[in-house]
């Protein structure tokens, strides 16, 4: 869609108006611009509609205009997660009823933590933007089309052009990712993750390098080779390098799990489970575009991104539970159980980003379901090395609404994850604390450099309330630009 600033009312939008529980609207931009007869007729609609809890009306006003009220509650309660819903459900609103084009005041969303109108406009482009996307790729068109918004305008007493720029290509690049995501396995192979990466690095103007079968087998990567030999889709190794900085300039490298579809390979999942398993990318879909988004921006750090990419099948070539693989590292890995395939994968991405001698890694997985155990779906785990660049992810988070919640990294859970007949065992000996042992596994591969692990499985896709398409979520690639920009 277009965002553009504006400092009048746009006679064609539909303007929405976050009203609290006090109702007082009197100095809101839109309604000083109201004619007599239009601000006589919502005076009338406010004094016997209540605003007391949330709510959306929309008014049709005596000079034709509409405008939709949008009830907020009490003001000490509207937070920075109700302003960023209040500025999805607009859209949704203008989506259920075809409206096309759309205006805002963006003082209306100022709230603490969110009080500089640039960084207002920048968080209401990237939310409207992400509330207007639909996987409709598959679809059949209705006659009239889909019920995009076309255009938003964004009312402001400065120029906040700039800003709402920043944030359409933050939710432009984050949509892209759950575009990926969404695609069906049968479709999105490695190789089709590859052509993605190299894409949007053309369009973002970042170097991207595939490396296949031949070359992996040469720098030793036995992890995602033992995963992808099931499958009748070669493994790829996805490498992206975006420089924004000076050439001695030490990168963050970013991780990405690249499972373009996890069927548990012959630990085969069961058919509840199944389902979904062509969104298991999630984490290299929202590296490919954090540094697309980042390039975008413009962004003056080096970032690499790194994505081991396999599909995990059943079949005759399948790698075995009990086999022991050797990874890039040298270090070896007993498979206790196929379908735990992220972290053998990530084991190599994590080795290869040692090369660039990085600041910081972090690894992206739809990695357990244990961490959707342990938090629900309105947080994705992380683990870190170091409790300041945790702490800073959480801000990030609470800014942008991608959040994540940490679980502890303790060199006592190591033991889990000991092998028998190989290094290092790709489960826990127990079944508790899934999400932290699958970490502790990746700790070993990356160890002793500074490492941060995004478990996404519970952000993986969007849930019912959040005013966001069935789907995937796209998280962390909102996460990561803020962080990644102020780090
Ligand atoms: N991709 C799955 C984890 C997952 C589950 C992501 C649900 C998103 C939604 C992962 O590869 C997996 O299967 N993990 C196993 C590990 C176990 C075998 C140690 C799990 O979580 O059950
Ligand atoms: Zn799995
Ligand atoms: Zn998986």
């Amino acid at each position: 869609m277009q965002i553009l600033p504006t400092r009048k009312i746009e006679p064609l939008a539909l303007g929405a108006i976050l009203v609290r529980k006090d109702k007082k609207i009197g100095s809101h931009p839109f309604y000083k611009q109201l004619s007599k007869e239009d601000a006589v007729l919502l005076g009338r609609f406010l004094a016997k509609t209540s605003f007391d809890k949330e709510s959306a009306h929309t008014v049709f006003l005596p000079s034709g205009n509409r405008l939709l009220l949008l009830g907020v509650g009490e003001k000490q309660k509207f937070d920075l997660r109700k302003s960023i819903l209040a500025m999805r459900k607009i859209v949704a609103a203008a989506k259920k009823d075809g409206v096309k084009i759309i205006e805002v005041a963006a003082a209306d969303f100022t709230t603490r933590g969110l009080n500089d109108l640039n960084a207002v406009a920048e968080t209401v482009a990237t939310q409207f933007e992400l509330a207007n996307y639909e996987h409709v790729t598959y679809k059949t068109a209705p006659p009239d089309g889909w019920n995009f918004v076309e255009t938003a305008y964004v009312y402001a007493e400065r120029n906040v052009g700039k800003a709402l720029e920043r944030g359409r290509i933050i939710g432009v690049e984050t949509n892209a990712a759950r575009e990926l995501s969404n695609t069906p396995g049968g479709e999105m192979t490695p190789a089709m993750l590859a052509k993605a990466a190299e894409a949007a690095g053309k369009e973002s103007g970042v170097k991207v390098a595939v490396l296949d079968e031949k070359e992996m087998r040469k720098l030793g990567m036995g992890g995602v080779l033992g995963v992808g030999r099931g499958s009748d889709e070669p493994p790829r190794f996805i490498v992206m390098e975006y420089r924004g900085a000076a050439a001695k300039t030490a990168p963050v490298v970013l991780v990405g799990k690249g499972i373009t579809f996890d069927s548990g390979g012959l630990n085969i999942k069961p058919d509840d489970h199944i389902y979904e398993m062509h969104m298991d990318m999630s984490g290299g879909a929202a590296v490919i575009h954090a540094i697309a988004a980042l390039a975008r921006l413009k962004v003056k750090k080096n970032v690499i991104g790194l994505i081991p990419a396999a599909e995990n099948m059943p079949s005759g070539s399948s790698y075995h539970p009990g086999d022991v693989l050797k990874t890039m590292s040298g270090k070896t890995i007993e498979v206790m159980n196929t379908d735990a395939e992220g972290r053998v994968v990530l084991a190599d991405g994590l080795e290869y980003a040692k090369k660039y001698k990085p600041r910081l890694v972090i690894d992206v997985a739809t990695l357990t379901g244990a961490s959707m155990h342990a938090l629900g779906r309105r947080a994705s785990a992380i683990l870190a090395t170091d409790r300041k660049v945790e702490n800073r992810l959480r801000e990030a988070g609470e800014k942008t609404l991608d959040r994540v919640w940490p679980l502890p990294l303790w060199e006592e859970y190591e033991d889990e994850v000991k092998g028998t007949f190989g290094d290092w065992s790709n489960t826990g000996k127990e079944r508790y604390g899934g999400a932290i042992t699958g970490a502790v596994f990746l700790w070993q591969f990356i160890k002793p450099w500074p490492w941060v692990h995004i478990d996404i499985a519970p952000r993986m896709t969007a849930v019912e309330g959040e005013h966001l398409a069935k789907g995937a979520a796209g998280a962390p690639v909102n996460l990561l630009v803020h962080f990644l920009e102020r780090f």
